[in-house]
């Protein structure tokens, strides 16, 4: 289906015959047109040692491929991008082309990729190798390099990095920086403060300890993550996340296998803020109703089922700003909805997601904080598709699918990122890290 443009040089040669299609005259060209799409939309990932299997640089690449960039830019599939453009956000950093872009690429591609004259382009893009936001205040990487064996199953692995800090921070910023960008999918950052993870991993003979989804362990806080594309940004002014003195980083990695024993040694940043912190930021979780012994949330998908309906709603106790979602399921997911209706009635969507792909969620910050006033009510609405059908499907034959952490199991979680609008904090710690255990202190302020 994508391939039905036909190499380039086939396409030209249709194209002068039909008459009706681009004359090389008027169609784009590589260095005035393609090169600006390609810079802009595609190579944060497609350039040597990024997620993307191949590089679109120069003319030759984006030639070879002309065909295929039309077809999935056209199809929406590429850059990776899921939150629809119709309703919810809008996101900072969406990554998502213009009508007028996916058409350059398509009359480019079916004119026969003119490249046109050099002095037309742009100067080449440039990457920092290092931290895009400056050097990091602190900088976290385990001891040794975790070395992941080539065949098996996606990996996810906690690393419990200790910080050292005898006082508690605030921290305004994180970045990432990926040890090996080939297996390396995607990166989520907590802390603890209870060394509930420091056992874990002592307790596993490698580097780290194997988690799914999670951290393995109730984290105290979390401090974001990191997904290919993505860009660090700091938090909103005034606005932080606390650090408390003695606390362990926690570095959950998903590791995709190259088919090679590759090693890995992740670096998580960390920016303290230099401004005063008023605000620290406010987690939240919209889950389905919990139920049973367990409290669990009830959720069992029947084998099967193609289209099996969950929901699960919020309410929102004080006047809040909304700033970033995370809706989070697992291999089954479809397709995921969170919608706001307001005290005044007034509704609005935050984020939609057509086509659940669980290989690129991520974080979606919103381009301005969303008011959700005391008692507004967030509903979720997701499905799962539980039947042969769904290639995501780790079952074969699919089996009846209940809510947990493993692989097999599912979730479907809006997590939520909030400030609360009257909270004036001046620096001063949260109250539940105000005063930390005087053992935690006096281990942290212990020379190794
Ligand atoms: C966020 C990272 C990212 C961005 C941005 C991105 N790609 Fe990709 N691209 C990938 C990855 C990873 C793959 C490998 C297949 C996959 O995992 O979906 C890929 C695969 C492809 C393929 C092969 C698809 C196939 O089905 O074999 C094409 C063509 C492509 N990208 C074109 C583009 C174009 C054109 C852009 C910009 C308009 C772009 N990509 C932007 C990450 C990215």
């Amino acid at each position: 289906m994508r391939r039905w443009f036909g190499s380039c040089g086939m396409a030209l040669a249709i194209g002068m015959l039909g008459g009706g299609a681009a004359t090389a005259a008027d169609a784009p060209t590589y260095h005035r047109e393609v090169v600006r799409i390609l810079q802009k939309h595609c190579q944060d990932c497609h350039r040597p040692g990024q997620v993307a299997p191949f590089s679109l640089l120069n003319y030759d690449q984006a030639r070879k491929r002309a065909t295929d960039l039309a077809a999935v830019t056209a199809d929406r599939k590429m850059p990776p991008w899921h939150a629809s453009n119709d309703e919810g956000g809008p996101f900072r950093d969406a990554r998502v082309l213009s009508q007028e872009e996916i058409a350059t690429l398509g009359r480019w591609a079916e004119a026969g990729c003119p490249e046109g004259t050099s002095t037309d382009a742009p100067a080449p893009r440039t990457w920092d190798s290092d931290w895009s936001l400056g050097t990091p205040d602190l900088v976290l990487k385990a001891s040794e390099a975790y070395s992941l064996a080539a065949e098996g199953r996606d990996e996810f692995r906690v690393f419990v990095l200790p910080t050292g800090l005898t006082e508690g921070k605030w921290v305004a910023a994180v970045d990432f920086l990926p040890g090996n960008p080939k297996i390396v999918h995607h990166v989520l950052a907590a802390f603890d403060v209870r060394g509930a993870a420091k056992k874990l991993d002592e307790a596993d003979p490698e580097s780290g300890y194997k988690a799914f989804g999670g951290f393995g362990v109730v984290p105290s806080g979390g401090l974001g993550g990191w997904s290919p594309g993505k860009v660090a940004r700091p938090l909103p002014n005034g606005v932080g996340r606390y650090l408390p003195a003695g606390a362990d980083v926690l570095l959950q990695v998903h590791y995709h296998r190259s088919g090679k024993v590759e090693s890995d040694q992740t670096s998580i940043g960390l920016y303290f803020a230099k401004d005063k912190v008023d605000k620290q930021v406010r987690g939240g979780m919209v889950i389905p109703p919990a139920s049973g012994l367990f409290r669990r949330p009830a959720l069992l998908i029947p084998a099967g089922d193609a289209n099996y309906e969950i929901t699960g709603t919020k309410t929102i106790d004080e006047d809040s700003h909304l700033f970033a979602v995370t809706p989070h399921m697992h291999w089954l997911g479809k397709d995921f909805l969170m919608k706001a209706i307001r005290p005044d009635g007034s509704t609005v969507t935050l984020i939609r997601i057509d086509q659940w792909d669980f290989n690129w969620q991520g974080g979606y910050d919103f381009m301005a904080p969303v008011p959700l006033p005391k008692g507004t009510r967030i509903e979720m609405k997701a499905h799962f598709n539980n039947s042969a059908e769904n290639p995501a499907n780790p079952n074969s034959p699919p089996v009846a699918v209940h809510w947990g952490e493993q692989t097999t199991d599912e979730m479907c979680i809006g997590f939520l990122q909030m400030t609360v609008d009257d909270e004036h904090r001046e620096n001063q710690p949260p109250p539940r890290f105000a005063a930390p255990p005087v053992e935690r202190l006096k281990a942290a302020a212990r020379p190794e």
